[in-house]
């Protein structure tokens, strides 16, 4: 394993363009787990401004076999651990360079490896570098030739991108296949598969009228679980010719599913891999939010064959020029899949809680970065929510400027400008721009400022003339690596702030700016460019009472915005906003109100009291029929205990977590009747179907639910028992098991043990499992005080679990570690213990997934300081590691730095 002292930072001010081309690839491997034989020939032409630089390759773990140059064996390349460099090369000419290299041995799950006996590929972002020496970066783009050699009876089926052009028998039992990539692309668009694998497939014709072979590749008894990915993909390239007028342009399009993988998928070209978690499924297995993710992820990559790999990334600094789009056109088709405007909103809602949850607190930490991050020391650790996820909201914030239209024609333009290139973010920006006559110069501040821009409102309201002033101020104070000397003040955003009035019935009030002859929409898109700006509204109703503002609709930014609603505004608007965003808005706010006020009395060891306005509050949600059930199931979701946390100066996790708990089990109790008619009323009788509409009845009874069982009631904890028992879907089953299990009903131990029994053989089904068991709470039961680290500590020795197994590791251990704040930051420390023993354990495997879980500690100068002190500490005991990956020491070090 490569490992590195002096941690090399890469900067994007460096960017070069490469001094040479390679534009075509022969790849011939020969497949064996222990040695695997890797023949590449490349066509390279040197590039103009470059007339004597030796042409240096990229490799790793590689074993150098020879090198020749059109034909000739070349003795002056030299080799370090990652580079092979060759000098005097001619303008243009043929390089063959033979290494080995060793799957079996590759725990890293980068470059090729076997899983469960197949071999598999994963290139991005600089996996290639593992399988052969390249030219690693995504500026150099080659058509490829792949060869595929291996044993017939152990691998008969061998996959590559693009068309399969032959295939032939050799001798010794071994066979053959050849594939060809007719498309130019980058090395980390490459990949291989090769095993004992089935698959389904169907016969579609694109909009044009082409024929299209798609498929989906599993082992044999995984194959009655690959439907919904398949539909799913359907779904994908009919949305993607509707919206954006694309279409699928090659012949054949593969989808390989593979138990070992470190992220959800990948986007390689025609060869799309796949976490099994995010291509199995069947209701005895999978629940509808496994359902729903299945169908993002399938159209994500699908997404990605535009917006990534026929228009790629110039540099790994431009990552959110594919990422950040792909979400958001994910997010819109799941938002168009749910087949209504209250299903788009409670997509939406769902959305904007991860984003708040994960990308504010990581914006606010050690490792805040601009969305275009600036430099990096491993790339693989830029794959964060920052980039996906508020890089979606980036591009979200273009349509909500230009409207659909206006974004489609940026789109369009942006195709015919760049398809066949490695681009930046900016060409994306110019495209938008020039597409529509608007000048986004000051938009670009969002991919080069990072941090949460916090939104104050002030309104002044002059009843005698109907006319409400809107004061808008912006502030986003430096954060993580802006902090350093040197860096430039910040600038205000171009901000987007979509805002509604409501009049005193509670409907929208027509809209008309100081200015303007006639009032226009009832929700206006404002543009907020300035530190601080004033927006005047007239000719509203006269009198006392002014209009209540319905401030960033659909959440229009990714911002956060500091109002000072009263109770009573909120509930108001709770009930009335015909913003659905900001009628679960208006609830959140409440409920985050009353549950910080909570762990305030317990901290001060007040007796604890619930305050009724906020019960009538979510009774109103949870009786209202008409309302989508599940927005009602969003709406009566108490805000997380990380974001609460969040929202705290210094985070109290023991009080969070004792204030949350206490408002649940006061809202079951208070509620009780009123959850046991949502649980009645919501049945779905008749087969299962993940349908939005059957999905959202089950989220809203199974929530009932779990709100019953915490109520503690003997009568509440049967219904679940029984509900476990005849469930005919993972969904009903496994929220029955939650329940039983969160709620220490008497029946938990019985229900978990009859679940293991029952799925043994499935493994995401047992990832589910271990998942529940580090989440859950402390004993409050006959164990009380029993501490969740000593379940987990078993759990780690049962036979089934398997650090090795990224899915595995992530169920038990990031479970608990990032899933269970209460319990992880349990005073003597041995949560923090547990993580680092862990990180360290993990990095020697897998240096990828033990980076994921460093970040655990990113936000530990939150806490009080008897905790920090033992966060630093276990920190340190990482950071003094000899072994520590690049991976990990870039993590622990700017935790420890700041
Ligand atoms: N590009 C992939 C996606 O967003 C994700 C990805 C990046 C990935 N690096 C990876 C997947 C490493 C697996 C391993 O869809
Ligand atoms: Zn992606």
């Amino acid at each position: 394993m490569l490992r590195t002292d002096t941690p090399v930072t890469v900067y994007r001010k460096d960017y070069t363009p490469p001094p040479f081309a390679i534009d075509h690839a022969e790849l011939v491997l020969d497949l064996d787990p222990q040695r695997t034989l890797v023949t590449s020939t490349l066509r390279f032409a040197r590039q103009a401004g470059a007339p004597d630089a030796p042409l240096v390759l990229a490799g790793e773990e590689l074993e150098l076999i020879g090198v020749s140059l059109d034909g000739k064996p070349v003795a002056d390349a030299t080799q370090d651990a990652g580079t092979l460099t060759i000098p005097g090369l001619p303008a243009q000419g043929t390089l063959e360079i033979t290494t080995a290299c060793q799957p079996a041995a590759n725990t890293t799950l980068s470059g090729l490896y076997v899983s469960n006996g197949n071999f598999f590929t994963q290139c991005e972002a600089e996996g290639f570098r593992r399988i052969t020496y390249f030219l690693d970066r995504p500026d150099v783009m080659a058509t490829y030739r792949v060869t595929l050699r291996a044993d017939r009876a152990a691998y008969p089926v061998l996959l590559s991108n693009g068309n399969l052009v032959g295939q032939r028998e050799l001798p010794d039992g071994r066979h053959e296949a050849v594939w060809e990539d007719p498309f130019r692309k980058p090395a980390y668009l490459f990949a291989l598969v090769a095993g004992k694998l089935e698959c389904i497939e169907e016969r579609i014709q694109s909009a044009s009228g082409k024929d299209k072979l798609l498929q989906v590749w599993v082992e044999a008894r995984d194959l009655d679980k690959t439907r919904h990915a398949m539909d799913s993909l359907i779904h994908s390239i009919r949305w993607d010719e509707r919206r954006f007028g694309l279409e699928l342009d090659l012949d054949r399009f593969m989808i390989v599913a593979v138990g070992d993988f470190n992220m959800g998928a990948m986007e390689n070209k025609g060869l799309n891999i796949f976490n099994t978690k995010y291509v199995l499924a069947n209701a005895q297995t999978a629940t509808d939010t496994d359902f729903a993710n299945i169908e993002a992820v399938v159209g994500h990559e699908y997404f990605h064959n535009w917006t990534g790999n026929r228009v790629t990334c110039r540099d790994w600094f431009q990552l959110s020029l594919k990422e950040g789009l792909t979400v958001f056109r994910d997010q819109e088709f799941s938002a168009d899949m749910m087949g209504s405007e209250s299903g788009r909103a409670v997509k939406r809602i769902e959305d904007v809680r991860v984003l708040r949850q994960v990308q504010f607190p990581e914006d606010a930490g050690p490792m805040a970065h601009p969305v275009r991050p600036d430099s990096y020391e491993e790339i693989n650790n830029f794959y964060t929510v920052t980039v996906y996820e508020k890089g979606a909201e980036v591009v979200r914030m273009y349509q909500t400027l230009l409207g659909r239209e206006g974004f489609r024609k940026g789109m369009d333009l942006y195709f015919q400008r760049h398809d066949g290139q490695a681009v930046t973010c900016d060409d994306f920006r110019a495209a938008m721009a020039d597409a529509n006559g608007r000048d986004l110069t000051q938009f670009g501040l969002w991919y080069s400022q990072a941090g949460t821009p916090v939104v104050t409102a002030r309104t002044d309201w002059n009843g005698d003339d109907g006319s409400l002033t809107l004061t808008l101020s912006q502030r986003c104070p430096k954060v993580g690596i802006e902090t350093r000397a040197g860096t430039p003040e910040k600038q205000p955003f171009h901000i987007p702030f979509a805002l509604g009035l409501l009049g005193a019935d509670g409907k929208d009030l027509p809209l008309q700016l100081e200015g303007e002859s006639t009032p226009g929409a009832t929700t206006r898109v404002l543009d907020f460019t300035q530190a601080e700006q004033s927006f005047r509204f007239i000719n509203l109703p006269r009198g006392a009472s002014a209009p209540l503002p319905s401030l960033l609709r659909n959440f229009s930014a990714p911002v956060i915005v500091d109002a000072e609603y009263t109770d009573a505004q909120l509930t108001f608007q709770l009930s009335h906003d015909s913003d659905a965003f900001n009628r679960w808005e208006a609830g959140q706010r409440l409920a985050t109100r009353a549950l910080l006020q909570l762990v305030a009395e317990v901290q001060a060891g007040r007796e604890l009291k619930l305050d009724p306005a906020l019960v009538q509050a979510m009774r109103a949600v949870l009786t209202d029929d008409t309302l989508n059930p599940a927005f009602r199931e969003q709406a009566l979701v108490l805000p997380a205990e990380a974001y609460l946390a969040e929202r705290m100066g210094v985070a109290d996790p023991a009080a969070i977590h004792r204030a949350r708990q206490f408002m649940r089990e006061g809202l079951a109790r208070a509620l009780q009747a009123d959850w046991l008619a949502a649980y009645e009323g919501n049945a779905t009788p008749g087969a299962y179907s993940p349908d939005a509409t059957s999905a959202a009845r089950r989220a809203l009874r199974n929530l009932a639910l779990g709100y019953l069982a915490d109520g503690g009631d003997a009568a509440m904890q049967a219904l679940a028992e029984q509900q476990y028992q005849n469930a005919d879907n993972m969904t009903d089953r496994f929220a029955a098991l939650s329940a039983l299990v969160n709620s220490f009903a008497p029946g938990r131990e019985h229900a978990l043990a009859d679940f293991y029994e029952r799925f043994e053989d499935d493994p995401l089904v047992i990832d589910k499992w271990f998942s529940l068991q580090g989440m859950q709470r402390g004993d409050v039961g006959p164990h009380a005080g029993k501490r969740t680290i000593d379940t987990v500590l078993a759990l780690m020795e049962h036979p089934a679990f398997n650090l090795r197994n990224p899915n595995r590791a992530r169920s038990l251990i990031f479970s608990f570690c990032s899933g269970n704040p209460a319990q992880f930051h349990a005073q003597d420390g041995s949560g923090y213990r547990f993580w680092a023993d862990q990180v360290l354990a993990l990095d020697a495997i897998n240096p990828q997934v033990a980076a994921r879980l460093a970040r655990v500690m990113d936000r530990w100068q939150k806490y009080e300081l008897a905790l920090r002190d033992r966060m630093r500490a276990e920190l340190e005991r990482v950071a003094a590691s000899s072994t520590l990956s690049r991976d990990v020491r870039e993590i622990v070090g700017k935790a420890l730095a700041a």
